[in-house]
């Protein structure tokens, strides 16, 4: 039986040396070691070895078990390696990859941030509100009366329970001295609405940045500063900065500032960017009146306030003629600005 056992695995060994493809080594496999295979039918033969032979016979039965489990295991690896390898031969590790697209913050958040940032520096903290506002918040109380012409029905969008999207984010001056005292330096940037004519400058949905500085003494001259310092910031030393006289309820007195859009191929324009003045006594009386506690002595505070374009700085920015690119969402405007 020991003979017959060598010869088993001497036949098993060369087989599976032999073989050249994985179904032929599983098919060895099942000769061999299968339920039927020649090794297991040896393996039968035990119960009629002597009672003495057996140890000797079991454990060469073991062995050559063992020795071909082990055959086919390395013959097995050996024909994966090889396969892996022929797939890897045919791959080229020198082609460039194909591009991920790849995404970027919008033109105007990103020039909402670094107005934002600028702000910040010169000590202005954020402020918000919201932008279903009462007509109060965006007219009554910023010295605008009923028969104002942006209070018509045809320049502001009403609600049927009398609230309306905000005009302006003048608002949120409100918001913020009826809830803090002076001094106070704040910025809101956000949504307003307007029932424009959509144009290559106008959109019924835009964003303003509004600020508010009110202590005791703020005078014109900060006003000036703290936007000339501002713009220059945003778009350089070179850029042409204009205040032009105005009229708004809220301020007095007013102005609108101007800056110089200057796009390659096209003549030179000034555009209005933003409105601001000293905040008009009446304002502060209003808030007062609101205020469980009085604050806003226009005696004793005074004020500026802005509120300027996003959509228009961006335009300015980047040289843009026409602000329905900064809604189309065309991907291959937007891409520009990554
Ligand atoms: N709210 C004004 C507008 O929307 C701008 C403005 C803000 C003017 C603050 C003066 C002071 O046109």
């Amino acid at each position: 039986m020991i003979e017959e056992l060598e010869q088993i695995q001497k036949d098993a060994l060369a087989a599976i040396a032999a073989v050249d493809s994985e179904t032929a080594l599983e098919d060895q496999r099942v000769g061999f070691l299968g339920k039927k295979g020649r090794l297991s039918v040896a393996g039968a033969g035990m119960r009629d070895v002597p009672k003495e032979q057996k140890p000797a016979v079991g454990q060469k039965l073991n062995e050559v078990r063992t020795a071909i489990t082990e055959a086919l295991e390395s013959k097995g690896a050996e024909m994966i390696a090889a396969r892996d390898a022929k797939q890897f031969a045919s791959i080229d590790v020198t082609l460039p990859p194909r591009p991920l697209p790849q995404g970027g913050l919008h033109p105007l958040t990103q020039v909402q941030d670094e107005a934002i940032q600028i702000l910040r520096r010169m000590g202005f903290a954020l402020a918000d509100g919201p932008e279903i506002e009462t007509a109060w918040h965006c007219f009554d109380a910023l010295n605008t009366p009923e028969e104002h012409p942006a209070r018509n029905e045809s320049d502001t969008f009403y609600f049927e329970n009398g609230k309306i999207l905000r005009t302006h984010t003048s608002s949120v001056q409100i918001q913020t001295m009826l809830k803090n005292p002076p001094p106070i330096r704040i910025i809101a940037p956000g949504s307003a609405y307007r029932r424009d004519e959509i144009d290559a400058t106008h959109l019924p949905v835009f964003t303003q940045l509004e600020g508010l500085y009110v202590d005791t003494h703020v005078t014109l001259a900060d006003l000036k500063g703290t936007l000339e310092y501002f713009f220059r910031e945003m778009f350089g030393n070179s850029i042409d900065v204009r205040f032009r006289p105005h009229f708004f309820p809220f301020t007095e007195p007013s102005f609108e500032v101007d800056l110089k859009l200057q796009v390659k191929g096209k003549s030179d324009k000034w555009i209005e960017i933003a409105g601001c003045g000293i905040v008009d006594p009446n304002v502060f009386i209003e808030v007062d009146g609101k205020r469980k506690q009085p604050a806003y002595n226009p005696d004793e505070v005074s004020g500026f306030a802005f509120g300027m374009g996003i959509e228009r700085l961006a335009m300015i920015k980047y040289e843009i003629s026409d602000i329905r690119h900064l809604i189309d969402n065309d991907t291959r405007f937007l891409s520009q600005f990554r």
